[in-house]
């Protein structure tokens, strides 16, 4: 039996040594939140914090993360879905089929923990995640809407509508 800590508890699971981190957390700790995309860290899907650093866990074996390395995957972010980062791809309906989504919010909650004001190349250099759905410009639309405090108008991201109004 071995233990991780995940979303702020210890949890004990058994597996090979190199099974990838993903699996554990799928399918012994029952966080299916964090997708399996290519298996090759190329799409990100799979990207959880650890120690605050965004990790692409289909290629990390468990065994190279320690009992002390903290692990927030997309369930631990906020109990509810409050946090800023989810409250903001609510508002701007960035999600299409969903299914890079996770791995897109963990993305960008990390790149905004350590550049809360982001430009476009520090977005295009920390987003390297994949969506099929092409939805990277409501993606980077909900960063700045995030790194102007949720404030859509002051993001110069609110929408025009043709009787004047904005949303
Ligand atoms: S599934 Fe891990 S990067 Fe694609
Ligand atoms: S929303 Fe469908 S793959 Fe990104």
């Amino acid at each position: 039996m071995t233990t991780l800590n995940v979303n702020g508890s210890m949890r004990e699971f058994e597996a090979e040594s190199d099974t990838p981190l993903l699996w554990v957390l799928r399918e012994q700790l029952g966080l299916t939140g964090t997708k399996y995309g290519c298996g090759l860290a190329q799409c990100g899907a799979c990207t959880v914090h650890i120690d605050g650093v965004p990790v692409r866990t289909c290629v990390r074996p468990v065994s190279s993360v320690k009992s002390t390395e903290k692990i927030v995957t997309i369930e631990g972010l906020s109990p509810d879905g409050s946090h800023p980062v989810q409250k903001a791809w609510a508002k701007l309906d960035v999600p299409q089929c969903g299914y890079c989504q996770s791995g897109m919010i963990m993305a960008a909650v990390a790149l905004l923990k350590v550049k809360p004001n982001p430009t476009d190349t520090d977005i295009n250099n920390a987003m390297t995640n994949i969506c099929r759905c092409g939805t990277y410009n409501r993606i980077r639309a909900a960063i700045k809407a995030v790194a102007k405090g949720g404030d859509l108008h002051s993001a110069g991201l609110a929408i025009a509508h043709t009787d004047g109004s904005t949303t």
